[in-house]
């Protein structure tokens, strides 16, 4: 597990984009909960800073629209995409993901 950022600069609903060891990892939170996911759409590469967070736990590309669940990346629409997604641990107001 590497820290991530703070868990006070991710808004709720919101995203932040961080490097982790050299590798740009976008932090999402929805309810309060934090998950990690790549910076590219699976799809065409769309960087995903740019997504809409609208339901709890999922994130929709910005350029066509494909959701991804946050904790398995799975795209219900399109099977054959899949976001990579990675552990995440909040310790006190530091999140830390893996990246193994
Ligand atoms: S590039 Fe993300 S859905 Fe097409």
């Amino acid at each position: 597990m590497v820290f991530a950022a703070k868990l006070s600069k991710v808004p709720d609903w919101g995203k932040k984009l961080v490097e982790v060891e050299g590798q740009p990892v976008l932090l999402v939170k929805t309810k309060g909960v934090v998950y990690a996911c790549e910076r590219e759409c699976p799809h065409q590469g769309a960087p995903m800073e740019g997504a809409l967070v609208k339901e709890a736990g999922r994130i929709s590309c910005p350029r066509h629209g494909f959701r991804f669940d946050l904790v398995t990346g799975a795209c219900q629409e399109h099977p054959e995409f899949t976001l990579r997604t990675y552990p995440v641990e909040v310790r006190g107001d530091e999140i830390y993901v893996d990246l193994a």
